[in-house]
C-alpha cells in the first residue's frame, strides 16, 4: 500500500530552489505511482523513472556544488547516498529489470523522506552555519 508523499514543513530547507526541486521528486514520484495503480500506460513506467532519475540528478548535482563550495566534510558519504537512488533506480528501470513500479515509488518515497531528514537538512544547517562539519 502506497501512500501519497506530501510536502510537510519539516521538510523545508528554507533554500528554496532546493526545496523546489525536492517537491518536484515528491510529485513525480507520486505521478508514477498513480499512473501504475490506475493502469495509466500513456507513458512507460521506464520513461516516468527515468524522468524522476533526471529530476534527481539535478537535484543531487545542486547539493554536490554547495557541498563542495563550502568544503562540506560530509561531502563524499552524502554523494554515496545520492549514487545508491541513482543506481537503484537504474537498475529497476533496466530493460532486463521486470519492474514493479508500485514497490519502486515506495522505495523512491522512503528513501527521499529519509535522505531529506538526515541527510540535506543537517547539511543545509551546515551551510547557514548553524553547525559544524
Ligand atoms: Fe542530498
Amino acid at each position: 500500500m502506497f501512500t501519497v508523499l506530501r510536502w510537510e514543513t519539516r521538510f523545508a530547507s528554507g533554500i528554496a530552489s532546493l526545496d523546489f526541486r525536492h517537491q518536484v521528486l515528491f510529485a513525480l514520484i507520486n505521478e508514477v505511482n498513480c499512473a501504475a495503480l490506475t493502469g495509466d500506460r500513456s507513458l512507460s513506467p521506464r520513461e516516468m523513472l527515468a524522468d524522476f532519475a533526471r529530476h534527481a540528478r539535478l537535484q543531487f548535482a545542486e547539493e554536490e556544488q554547495l557541498m563542495l563550495a563550502s568544503g562540506y566534510s560530509e561531502l563524499e558519504s552524502h554523494r554515496m547516498e545520492h549514487g545508491v537512488l541513482c543506481e537503484a533506480i537504474a537498475l529497476l528501470a533496466g530493460a532486463e529489470s521486470e519492474v514493479d513500479v508500485v514497490d519502486v515509488c515506495a522505495f523512491a518515497h522512503d528513501w527521499l523522506v529519509r535522505h531529506i531528514v538526515s541527510t540535506d537538512l543537517p547539511m543545509v544547517a551546515y551551510l547557514r552555519g548553524d553547525t559544524a562539519a
